[in-house]
């Protein structure tokens, strides 16, 4: 019998507090948190310096083909590196970057790639992986998934508040319709609703939800 990976998939829209919830629950739980949409942000800033469209899918799918692109997880930290070269988080999260990225991912060997590192990061230890397909398709067989959402109103100030403008209600609506791997709730999440609720009090409720034995 096969080893199943141990993950705890988290999933949710833009500025929901994903990456806020996974890190403190696998602080919590002492697993290792992998933040996905770092690889596609990465994939992304790579396809801009190539000074490709991010609309013209076959230009996109052919400067793709050509980034080496390599994920690993260095203090706590999802480090993606692009031919040898780190993007800084800055980078990653550029208004360039922002407005691309979800045409990026909509491309199927773009996602392909992606989703092979995702998994192969498993073996890496017990993980907390958030994205947006990570429940759904990255590990369907999970028995422990949650979505995490907010209303976009708060979603908006929340990402305001960072400082870093941002369309999410355009990056949602491309997830969302998306062919390949859009965003649903997957079958069998937790939904948890944090527009009203502390930090702390969502990881509690993720947590108590998710009746690890
Ligand atoms: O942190 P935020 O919610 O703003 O976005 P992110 O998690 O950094 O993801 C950026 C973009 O990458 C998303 O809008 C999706 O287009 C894409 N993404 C994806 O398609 N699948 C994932 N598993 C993670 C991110
Ligand atoms: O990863 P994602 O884009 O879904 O969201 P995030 O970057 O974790 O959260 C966006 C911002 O909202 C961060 O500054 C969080 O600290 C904040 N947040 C909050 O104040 N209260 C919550 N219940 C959840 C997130």
């Amino acid at each position: 019998m096969s080893a199943e990976p141990s993950v705890i998939t988290i999933d949710g829209p833009a500025a929901s507090g994903k990456s806020s919830i996974a890190r403190l629950v696998a602080e919590r739980l002492g697993r290792i948190y992998v933040n996905t949409g770092n690889m596609y942000r990465a994939m992304t800033w790579a396809v801009l310096e190539a000074g490709v469209d991010p609309k013209d899918t076959d230009a996109v799918r052919a400067a793709a083909a050509g980034i080496v692109i390599e994920s690993s997880v260095v203090d706590g930290k999802t480090k993606v590196a692009i031919s040898g070269r780190t993007p800084t988080d800055a980078e990653l999260n550029s208004d360039p970057v922002n407005r691309a990225v979800s045409l990026i991912a909509r491309v199927d060997e773009v996602r392909d790639r992606l989703v092979a590192d995702q998994r192969a990061l498993a073996s890496i230890g017990p993980l907390v992986m958030e994205g947006r397909d990570i429940g759904s398709v990255v590990f369907p067989d999970s028995p422990h998934k949650i979505y995490v959402d907010a209303s976009e109103e708060v979603r908006a100030s929340r990402r305001g508040a960072q400082g870093l403008s941002d369309q999410i209600a355009e990056r949602d609506r491309i997830d969302k319709q998306r062919k390949n791997s859009p965003l649903v709730i997957p079958a069998g999440a937790i939904v948890i609703d944090n527009s009203h609720i502390t930090l702390d009090q969502a990881v509690d409720q993720v947590i108590a939800g998710l009746q690890l034995s």
